[in-house]
């Protein structure tokens, strides 16, 4: 017998037609994610990813997916951004992150999730600054906004476990 009722994660996100529908900043953290996408090292698999990383200071880095021959070996945008963030700004918090994608060099129309590897580095960064940011998910067709990165990763690790 369960201990209590069931229960259920559930958070709030926002969906918008075009990047125009967001914040200047915003706007302007998905134009600049589209930009990087299109310098993917991405040769193995044709899907370009760009992530752009907006600090606290105001300063927007960029990231995009680096493959390797040995695949497990190449990273993906967002961390490559989040990584090349910390290690330049290391004391600075992430107020958002932008990431977006091509398919064999073409937008996609559906804005495309971030993977489980990349949601656990976005728990790390919230816990390591003590405050949330904001994820942008940008399609051609569709951007999905969340306020709060960790809530893509429920039952999360975390440092408290160690
Ligand atoms: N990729 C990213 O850059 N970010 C993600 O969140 C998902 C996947 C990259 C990794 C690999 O280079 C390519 O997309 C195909 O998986």
């Amino acid at each position: 017998m369960s201990l209590k009722t069931p229960q259920s994660f559930n958070f709030p996100f926002e969906e918008f037609e075009s990047s125009s529908a967001l914040n200047i900043r915003e706007k302007e953290l998905v134009e600049k994610a589209e930009e990087i996408a299109k310098d993917a090292y991405a040769v193995y698999s044709n899907f370009s990813v760009g992530a752009a990383v907006l600090l606290e200071n105001g300063i927007i880095v960029t990231g995009s997916n680096q493959e390797n021959a040995a695949y497990p070996s190449g990273l993906c945008a967002e961390r490559v951004a989040l990584f090349y963030a910390s290690s330049q700004y290391p004391d600075t918090a992430v107020k958002a992150i932008a990431v977006t994608a091509l398919r064999n060099k073409q937008p996609l129309d559906e804005p495309v999730p971030p993977c489980g590897s990349c949601r656990q580095v976005f728990v790390e960064w919230e816990k390591r600054f003590k405050q949330p940011f904001v994820v942008l998910m940008a399609g051609k067709k569709k951007i999905i906004r969340i306020e709060k990165a960790s809530w893509l990763l429920p039952f999360n690790f975390q440092s408290d476990f160690l």
